[in-house]
């Protein structure tokens, strides 16, 4: 059974249709990337399925369970969306750090919220605390940044900072990750660790969605790729498929484009 679907998603910004029935599957384990040109629609994508955006029409299922249905007339309650979110992590192009927090804590700041609404969270308090921090330390070691656990945001480079968002998105432990353009807040020569990060947590077999510009990266890193143009999949298949034998001719011209740069 699919861990994800996504079918028939729309959605308008006035009048300006933006999404215009975009659907796909991924099975456990598998990496997407989504590639295609600014403005065709992929960070809305991202952004309704996870809920940060209501899409106008259309559904999203994870492992069977309907999580989004457009056709829904009665809105969620903000604890109903909360919990579909939970399938979810996400990982933007800004980093959103919490400045004020060092490394460790900005990662176990949203497990502990989450913790204080379980029922048994008084009764347990020091043993579901000492479980968040064991999780937390576990995943700042899996992006490379045990050694920075109680520097600040300030004290880190931008490459180290994302990091930190990841593990932040991990530490959730979500069904599947998503990210928007992880790298393109990031200088040139610090693309290699975030996608050295990335690369590694394929490798555990997290099932991903990859919205990203990084050509060589997604061919390496993705079981298929999804190319999107002015709010649809014009082209998806495997990378030999979309990234070296191109049947659409806007992927061609997309990918023209991106090697001259
Ligand atoms: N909140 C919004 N309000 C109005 N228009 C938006 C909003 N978000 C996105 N858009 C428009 O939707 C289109 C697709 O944007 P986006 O999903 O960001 O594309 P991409 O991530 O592929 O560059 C753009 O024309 C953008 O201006
Ligand atoms: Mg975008």
């Amino acid at each position: 059974m699919a861990i994800l679907e996504v079918r028939d998603m729309c959605k308008s910004f006035g009048k300006t249709e933006v999404l215009k029935g975009v659907g796909f599957t991924m099975e456990r384990g598998e990496v997407i990337s989504i590639l295609g040109s600014s403005g065709s629609g992929k960070t809305t994508l991202l952004r309704c399925i996870n809920f940060l955006e209501r899409a106008d029409k259309g559904q999203v299922i994870v492992d069977g369970k309907v999580i989004f249905d457009g056709s829904d007339t009665a809105k969620k309650s903000p604890s109903e969306i909360r919990k579909a979110q939970l399938n979810f992590g996400m990982v933007f192009q800004q980093f959103n750090l919490f400045p004020q927090y060092n490394v460790l804590e900005n990662v176990v700041l949203a497990p502990k919220l989450l913790a204080k609404e379980r029922p048994d969270f008084k009764k347990h308090k020091k043993e579901i605390l000492a479980e968040i921090e064991t999780n937390a330390r576990d995943v700042i070691d899996k992006v490379g940044l045990t050694e920075k656990l109680m520097n600040y945001p300030c004290e880190l480079s931008g490459g180290q900072q994302q990091r930190v968002s990841i593990a932040r998105a991990l530490a959730l432990n979500p069904k599947i990750l998503f990210f928007d353009e992880p790298t393109s807040a990031l200088d040139p020569e610090l693309t290699g660790e975030i996608l050295r990060v990335i690369r590694a947590l394929a490798d555990k077999k997290i099932t991903m969605v990859i919205v990203t510009h990084e050509i060589g990266f997604a061919r390496n890193v993705s079981d298929r790729i999804i190319f999107m143009d002015k709010g649809v999949v014009a082209e998806e298949g495997s990378p030999e498929e979309v990234i070296d034998n191109p049947k659409n001719e806007r992927t061609r011209e997309f990918l023209k484009l991106i090697e001259q740069k």
